[in-house]
């Protein structure tokens, strides 16, 4: 009331025109430029870069963050932060929050910290401010224990800063390695990633590309033509495609940017928060003692006939839904998450529809990694075992089959998350050991009643044993082997298969041991690190 008193009085004499205007309080005054700022900063580069990014079928750095985050969860750091570089007349380039936002924000209700680089700034490079900025989150994500999220659209260091911009980037690899296995990191690659910087992407957890419009290479179609002479483009050097089936650096590719931050949300509500958390449990109708028939009939009777292991993981895990990771990278052996019971389990699998489900090293490595980052986040291992053994191979022995199928037996060994193996077919020789086998410290291992559990095949193995034996005997000796270890009953009698259950009994019964396993402990000895084989 007193102000529209006040405003009337004010009128009366303005009405005599008497006194001049008040000035501005200084308050008032800083309030509008700050408005002023603000709007700025939501403009990023200006209107005309940002319907440049539209052109080019990209979204803003801040639309993206729209999608990927829950509505009205976004609260922003360092939004007025300025770059400090005078030189190449970088004092007239300056732009409120430089080439990157970032802040918190939740994705289902959970916290997460994200950064989301700005192309229409300076082509998103990386300056000292901007750096500065990523540190930031990445500092309190990790404090709080809460994952980071990088959406990366970026033309690599700020040129014009020269040493500022490494340092900013050594910084930001600096933390991606301490946060490594403390609280979950995901790339989003939505633009170009080149040179060194691609090296923080490769050091988070996951990389999903958005096709066509993204690429992660460590010099460009120019250097590569001055170097090898080589005539390349950006997609055959590091686009969404060669990154997902040929090299193996991104786990995941996407039409388009809606769907790759769809994506990411959903990789998302699979992981705990931090290294000390229990993933989040999902409410699931699916029950516990669904006994799905159909298992029994998709194991081929003839060995040597493949199968596709995707519908034996589906059908056990809670409502077909079967998050795979790297779907289209070593496709012999199976990565993903799923739920069992409403709880997150990491699921490794053969596949015998590719290379009979054998391991070579593309496997090995794919695996390896998935292994470690279950075990990392408290997520147990369920693995569905079909293996007929290592690739044999020129290629694959002069490629370092023994270094690297190494890897996966390391994670598998070293790993201390409830493990849970189901062996549906064969487990030969080595890969029966490396696959979660109760050696490994498997903590229940189930085998069906066709498995075969041996060093190699039958007719292999007598063909070793007895060399130049009459085709009589050798059939005899074959069929022995058979009778051995063409099924699992060896192992059990040893007590290396805790049980040999029904197919369809199958989700009912890891159900319960998983329930189980729930407050295991077991921990390693005491090591600054150990030494995987590289
Ligand atoms: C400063 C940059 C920049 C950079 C782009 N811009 N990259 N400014 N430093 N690294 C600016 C451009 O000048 C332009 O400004 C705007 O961003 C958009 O760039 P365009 O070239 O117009 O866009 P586009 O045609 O889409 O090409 C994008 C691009 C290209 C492929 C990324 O800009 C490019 O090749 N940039 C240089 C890439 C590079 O060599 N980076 C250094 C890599 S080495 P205006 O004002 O016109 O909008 C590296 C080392 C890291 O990163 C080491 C870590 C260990």
């Amino acid at each position: 009331r007193s102000l529209v008193v006040g405003i009337r009085c004010n009128r009366r004499w303005f009405s005599q025109g008497s006194l001049p205007a008040q000035p501005k309080s200084r308050v008032a005054q800083f309030k509008e430029e700050l408005a002023a700022l603000t709007a700025k900063a939501y403009k990023g580069g200006g209107q005309e870069r940002i319907d440049k990014q539209h052109e080019k079928g990209k979204l803003t750095a801040r639309e993206r963050l729209e999608i990927l985050l829950d509505e009205g969860s976004f609260i922003e750091y360092d939004q007025l932060l300025e770059h400090r570089c005078a030189e190449f007349g970088m004092e007239k380039q300056k732009y409120p929050g430089d080439s990157v936002v970032t802040g918190q924000g939740a994705i289902n209700g959970r916290l997460v910290f994200v950064f989301s680089q700005d192309f229409t700034v300076l082509g998103g490079s990386l300056s000292e401010a901007h750096s500065l900025k990523i540190q930031k989150i990445m500092d309190k994500a990790m404090r709080v224990g809460a994952p980071v999220i990088g959406l990366n659209d970026s033309g690599g260091a700020r040129i014009q800063e020269g040493v500022d911009s490494l340092g900013g980037y050594a910084e930001i690899f600096q933390r991606n390695v301490l946060a490594s296995g403390v609280v979950p990191q995901l790339s989003v690659i939505m633009g170009p990633c080149a040179g060194g910087a691609v090296y923080s992407p490769a050091l988070t957890d996951f990389i999903i590309m958005v096709e066509n419009t993204s690429h992660l290479f460590i010099t460009g179609p120019q250097v590569v033509k001055t170097v090898t002479h080589e005539d390349v483009t950006t997609a055959e050097l590091g686009g969404a495609a060669v990154h997902t089936k040929i090299s193996g650096v991104a786990h995941l590719s996407a039409e388009n940017e809606i769907d790759a931050l769809q994506a990411t949300r959903r990789l998302f509500n699979f992981l705990p928060l931090n290294n000390k958390e229990q993933a989040p449990r999902r409410y699931t109708q699916d029950r516990r003692d669904r006994q799905e028939l159909s298992l029994g009939r998709i194991v081929p009777d003839d060995p040597n006939t493949p199968y596709d292991m995707h519908e034996i993981i589906k059908k056990i895990v809670d409502d077909n839904d079967f998050y795979e990771i790297m779907p289209a990278y070593a496709q012999n052996i199976i990565c993903g998450f799923a739920r069992l019971e409403g709880r997150t389990v990491g699921v490794v699998g053969n596949q015998p529809l590719h290379l009979a489900g054998c391991l070579d090293i593309d496997a090995s490595v794919k695996g390896a990694r998935f292994v470690r980052f279950c075990d990392c986040f408290n997520i147990p291992i369920l693995t569905m075992v079909d293996v007929p053994g290592f690739l044999p191979g020129l290629s694959q022995e002069q490629g370092g089959i023994i270094r690297n199928g190494a890897k996966l037996l390391y994670a598998y060994a070293e790993a201390t998350v409830p493990k849970l193996t189901v062996i549906t077919r064969k487990a030969y020789g080595g890969a029966y050991d490396v696959m979660a086998s109760k050696h490994l410290r498997g903590d229940i291992n189930l085998a069906w009643p066709n498995s075969e559990i041996a060093v190699m095949g039958a007719a292999g193995a007598v063909n070793i044993i007895f060399r130049g034996l009459d085709g009589s005997r050798t059939k005899a000796e074959v069929e022995k082997y058979e009778r051995l270890f063409a099924n699992p009953l060896t192992a059990a009698r040893r007590g290396y298969i805790d049980a040999v259950i029904e197919p369809h009994t199958t989700r009912t019964r890891l159900c319960m041991e998983l329930d189980a396993l729930l407050h295991k402990q077991l921990s390693n000895p005491w090591k600054k690190h150990g030494n995987i084989p590289l």
